[in-house]
Order: structure tokens, then sequence, then C-alpha cells
């Protein structure tokens, strides 16, 4: 399989410092960040929001992943693309009938992207595949990092994969040395990496690389 792209989540990482964060993973050779955005009702932790996005477009020029886990997303469109966010990713169990805010989306000049968590089937996303330009394989519960990778999504990957060959599936959630493999065999092509990267030495360059080195 060619070699998949890598975004590592701004989640697990120093809050305190997150402009050194982010010029660490820029120095690490990062393509694109992957945000994640919680709202405390979608799903039970909070993170940040557009204006926190918006500081952080000052300092870096990398693509930004909004990956939005909140309940509104419609509502908070605007304020996420001006913040500037380059790919908008929204949960389908929050937008049950999401064709008019994928199109609103791309419309702003954003990647449209639909992100599934573990229980929802690839039936529920199937009849929308046509309308998005990458779809996020949940392979945990969303709302917290570090926990541990549930192998069983990867049959959704698999049917996606099948059903469009040239879209973009990544897969969030547990991805690291041990799990990236699987992942990618079974035909995801962008891997989020959140609590992976992150180590003490600051050495993300060798966090990512590993996770990368166990994707070939
Ligand atoms: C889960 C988030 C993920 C998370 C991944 O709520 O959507 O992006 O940060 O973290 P790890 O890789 O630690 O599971
Ligand atoms: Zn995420």
């Amino acid at each position: 399989a060619p070699a998949p792209l890598i975004t590592p989540s701004l989640l697990d990482c120093d809050f305190a410092r997150v402009g050194e964060e982010i010029r660490a993973l820029e120095a690490a050779g990062v393509e694109a960040l992957h945000l994640d955005v919680m709202d405390g009702h979608f799903v039970p932790n909070l993170s940040y929001g557009p204006p926190v996005v918006a500081d952080w477009r000052a300092v870096t020029d990398l693509p930004f992943d909004a990956h939005l886990m909140i309940s509104d997303p419609a509502r908070y469109l605007d304020a996420f693309v001006d913040a500037g966010a380059d790919s908008i990713l929204i949960h389908l169990e929050a937008v049950p009938e999401p064709a008019d805010l994928l199109e609103r989306i791309r419309g702003r000049g954003c990647r449209a992207g639909l992100v599934i968590n573990p229980p929802t089937p690839w039936a529920a996303v199937e009849p929308h595949l046509d309308r998005v330009d990458s779809v996020l394989v949940m392979s945990v519960m969303p709302g917290f990092g570090g926990q541990q990778f549930q192998e069983a999504v990867l049959e959704k990957v698999r049917a996606i994969r099948r059903a469009r060959p040239a879209l973009r599936v990544a897969i969030d959630g547990g991805i690291n040395a041990s799990t990236a493999g699987r992942a990618v065999e079974a035909g995801a092509t962008q891997l989020v990496v959140g609590s992976a990267t992150y180590r003490p030495d600051g050495n993300y360059a060798a966090s990512l690389g590993e996770v990368a080195e166990a994707a070939r």
C-alpha cells in the first residue's frame, strides 16, 4: 500500500506551549494537523474552539483538519472556516442528514469529511460517499486520547475502500506502531495519531517515524 498521510492530533500535546509543539511537529515533517474540537455535549469532554484555532493559524501554514465532535456543527461552521480550518469533519451521529451541511462546507472552499463512531454501520455512511472528500472511521469512542484501538472497525475501512477506491479513508483512535500496519492493510490512507505522537523528549520525528515504519 502507498504510504499513508500521518496527521498528529493536537489533543494530548502540552497546551501550555502549543506554539512550540506545532513547530516541533513541523520540524518532524508532518503535512497537516488534526484538531480535536469537543463541546462537552456530543462527547463527554471539552477542548477548544474557533478563537484558539485562529491563534494557531497565525503560527503555521500547515493545513488544519477540524474534527468537530460537537452536537451542532452547522452553527459553528463559519467560525471554524474563518479561523483557518482547511478541512471540516462532521459526525454522522450529530447530523443524520448531512447533505446540505457537506455542500456548505465545500461552498466555503473546504474539504468535507464525514466521521462515523464505532457503533455506526457502514450502511449509514454509504449513501453519502459522493458528497465527501474523506471518511474518518473512529476506532475508539471519541472524547479522549489514549484509548484502545477497536479492531472491529477495520471491516468498515475495507468496505469504504472497496466502494470508493479513490476516496481518502482516515482512521482515528488508538493508532500507534502496533496498530498502524493493520489499519493501512485494511485500506486506511490517513492515520490520525494522538497520544503516540507525544513523548517527553519531544522527538516527534522519531515517534511518528515509528508509526510510519509500522505502516509499511
Ligand atoms: C478521540 C479523538 C482522537 C484522539 C486520538 O476523541 O478524536 O483524535 O486524539 O488519540 P489517540 O491516538 O491517543 O487515541
Ligand atoms: Zn480526532
